[in-house]
């Protein structure tokens, strides 16, 4: 029986192996949205609000519904930013609102230890 106990140890190594591959993988896809949460509106904000300049500046701050639609309406003015289609507006405003929000935004700074 001596093989079969060389057997689970290998497997359970190629387990532990194979399982932080896939942690590594998971956490680097999760950066690229500088740690917003998966919800439906954050691809739309990574792709509209990461054009001009980084997602970190928007990350960064933590608005409420009127302080987000206050300035997409500056970028649509000021910074040239192309109108979004309706649909797409809702769903980043909403995504903002609920994941980027005064709240959410100071939990997050206590998570990594800025804030108490
Ligand atoms: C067409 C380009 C463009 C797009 C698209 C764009 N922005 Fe901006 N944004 C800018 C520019 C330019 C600045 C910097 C202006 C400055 O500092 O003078 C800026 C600055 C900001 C700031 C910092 C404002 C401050 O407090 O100084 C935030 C927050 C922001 N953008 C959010 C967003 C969000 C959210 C979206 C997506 C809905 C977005 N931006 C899309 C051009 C853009």
């Amino acid at each position: 029986m001596r093989s079969f106990r060389y057997l689970v140890l290998a497997g359970a190594a190629v387990a532990v192996l194979a399982s932080t591959i896939l942690a590594g993988r998971a956490a680097q896809t999760d950066d690229e949205y500088l740690g917003l949460p998966e919800a439906p509106g954050r691809e739309e904000v990574a792709i509209y609000c990461g054009a001009c300049h980084s997602l970190r500046i928007v990350v960064q701050q933590g608005q409420t519904r009127e302080g987000w639609a206050e300035l997409l309406d500056w970028m649509y003015e000021e910074q040239d930013m192309p109108l979004l289609e309706p649909d797409d507006e809702k769903l980043v405003l909403d995504y903002l609102a609920k994941h980027v929000g005064p709240d959410t935004h100071r939990q997050r700074l206590r998570d990594r230890g800025v804030l108490r």
